[in-house]
């Protein structure tokens, strides 16, 4: 044998090798969702971190190659960038702090990936969020669809989790969602909660209902103030790795992510969470759920939050 074969496996980028970009690598390499590159500034930090995943693979069990660099030129011809670079928060910081720093960061990631892989779809992680995806799409002149943000998938397993937890029932039949930006502003949905199919408000109090929700709004927060050095990265991972699989596989899960909406939901171009069918074509289509009153006033609030902070942008 001689050690080269043919490789039809997609890739996967991941920029980005910190917290959530590391973990994310490895959620989709066991997943094997095909190649990955893990790409960071720092010199050596993706290459030690992906060689200690390959060592990992024999006992794990997954063929997926994972190859650390610094070089633009190894992410060429991606099929799904996923974008984890920036600066995460710090105790007493709101997402929104981060601004100026990570669209610099956003900027120069962008433009060396569009030039090297302007086929992918962009997954993109780093806060704050809505912000961040609008820069990605700006930056790099792809159609909306293929320009889509992760915090739903991740605000609405925290909601998900919580119901579980209270209810003491398996994680898998608690569905729930959470829609508008990443932000304090996000909008759990209760009316949407069921536990196999069961509305949630059936199985608890209104009082421990509206504990959770209000908990899920700052359960970002929640996890930084327990952290003190940086913010929460597990269920930010398998949420990002989620929606890859849910791309290569063409899956077309429905999953609340930021999307570009021109049109649904009255809104006139904006990125912000609602729920998606996410398939091979990126974002296929917007799915538009009904609001009562108060939902309506919450999602039209958190849009404008989000679009007050990309007035702030000099792009
Ligand atoms: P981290 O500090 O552990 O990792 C960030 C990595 O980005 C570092 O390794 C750094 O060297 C790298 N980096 C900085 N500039 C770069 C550049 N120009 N090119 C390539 N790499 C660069 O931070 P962590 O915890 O991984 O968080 C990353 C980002 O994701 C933060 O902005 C955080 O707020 C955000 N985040 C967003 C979530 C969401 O739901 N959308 C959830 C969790 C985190
Ligand atoms: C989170 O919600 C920091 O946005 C990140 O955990």
């Amino acid at each position: 044998m001689t050690g080269k074969a043919q490789n039809a496996r997609k890739k996967i980028t991941v920029v980005g090798g910190g917290h959530v970009g590391a973990t994310t690598a490895l959620w989709v390499a066991q997943k094997e969702l095909g190649d990955v590159v893990l790409i960071d500034i720092l010199e050596g930090m993706p290459q030690g971190k992906s060689l200690d995943m390959m060592e990992a693979s024999p006992v794990i069990g997954f063929d997926s190659n994972v190859r650390g660099t610094n070089d633009y030129k190894d992410t060429a011809g991606s099929d799904v960038v996923i974008i984890t670079a920036g600066l995460p928060r710090k105790p007493g910081m709101s997402r929104s702090d981060l601004i100026e720093t990570n669209t610099n960061i956003l900027k120069s990631v962008v433009g060396e990936i569009a030039k090297h892989s302007p086929e992918a779809t962009l997954i993109i992680v780093t806060n704050p969020l809505d912000v961040m995806v609008y820069v990605a799409w700006k930056v790099s002149g792809f159609s909306p669809n293929r320009v889509i943000g992760m915090a739903g998938a991740l605000d609405s397993s925290r909601l998900r989790s919580f119901i579980a937890m209270e209810l003491g029932v398996s994680m898998k039949d608690v569905h729930a969602m959470v829609v508008g930006g990443h932000a304090d502003s996000m909008v759990p949905l209760k009316r949407y909660s069921t536990v196999s199919g069961i509305p949630v408000s059936q199985l608890m109090s209104a009082e421990k209902l509206d504990a959770i929700m209000a908990r899920t709004k700052t359960a970002g927060g929640e996890i930084v103030a327990l952290l003190k050095t940086g913010s929460a990265y597990y269920a930010p991972s398998a949420s990002s790795a989620e929606m890859a699989e849910a791309i290569i596989k063409d899956k077309k899960r429905i999953i609340p992510c930021a999307a570009y909406c021109d049109g649904p939901y009255g809104l006139d171009g904006v990125f912000i969470g609602v729920p998606v069918k996410l398939g091979a074509g990126g974002v296929e289509e917007i799915i538009e759920v009904e609001f009562d009153a108060e939902e309506k006033k919450a999602f039209d609030a958190s849009v404008k939050a989000v679009k007050e902070l990309i007035g702030e942008l000099d792009i």
